[in-house]
């Protein structure tokens, strides 16, 4: 054993010093989105049959997000319940907008996170700045809006006890790039109850939210089942277990 252990770190220090990124360095990308296409592949065909799932489509289509957000709204009958809607990424309010006008109790809260500046970073095809719109005007008081990035703006909000623990939880993850995934889901992790649901709208992108929620998952030890997906796991809702 003392001698696997010596083997294994001096050639841990010979790779080292071998600076090998002088070399492969091209390869870091590469490798790294096909590690986590394979890992989402995998992820794929473990999925167990569920009621509401397109899975395989040829018509992809981001309108079908609505039916997805439909059928939780009616298999958990939330017309009328009293919960908190969350969501990060919220850009012109699309679909913000249709959780608002589908939940129809006076008690229920809807908060929506964004700088409203554009994404921070470089995401795929899109540039740092790309889906900067203005902040959503909607004739409803039980909305709110929190201008910032998320990283500025969310331990304030959770500090000041927004993050209702009594309340079912509807939490929408739209941020698209990983480290704002990554960070919002790593913020509220300790807030999130069984039978809160998530969504999220680019889950099989396989460098971002796919990723994000993997990390988060093996890091925390928390347990979600998947209850809904549409455009080959594109848009998706899970439930805390
Ligand atoms: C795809 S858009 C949201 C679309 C919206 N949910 C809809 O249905 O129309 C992604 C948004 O996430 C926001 N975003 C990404 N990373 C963020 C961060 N770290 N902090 C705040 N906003 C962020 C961007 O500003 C952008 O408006």
């Amino acid at each position: 054993m003392i001698n696997k252990i010596k083997v294994n770190a001096f050639a841990k220090n010979l790779v080292i010093l071998s600076k090998p990124h002088i070399l492969f360095g091209f390869a870091e990308k590469p490798f790294k989105f096909i590690a986590n296409t394979i890992s989402l592949s995998r992820w794929i065909s473990n999925q167990d049959k569920i009621e509401f799932n397109d899975y395989f489509t040829f018509k992809r289509n981001h309108s079908k997000r609505y039916e997805l957000y439909q059928f939780i709204h009616s298999k958990f009958n939330l017309e009328f319940k009293d919960i908190n809607y969350y969501e990060f990424g919220v850009s012109g309010g699309d679909s913000f907008k249709w959780w608002v006008n589908n939940i129809k109790n006076e008690n229920s809260r809807f908060f929506g996170f964004d700088t409203f500046e554009g994404l921070p970073e470089n995401w795929g095809f899109f540039k740092k700045g790309d889906m900067a719109n203005l902040i959503p005007t909607i004739d409803d008081n039980r909305t709110t809006f929190v201008k910032g990035l998320f990283q500025e703006t969310l331990f304030d909000f959770i500090d000041n006890n927004n993050f209702d623990k009594s309340k079912p939880k509807i939490i929408h993850l739209d941020a698209d790039i990983f480290s704002a995934t990554l960070f919002v889901l790593t913020s509220i992790a300790k807030h999130l109850n069984k039978g809160d649901i998530l969504f999220f709208d680019e889950y099989n992108v396989p460098n971002h939210e796919y990723s994000a929620f993997k990390i988060f998952r093996e890091s925390f030890y928390i347990d979600f089942e998947l209850i809904g997906a549409v455009n080959n796991y594109y848009q998706v809702a899970f439930m805390v277990k």
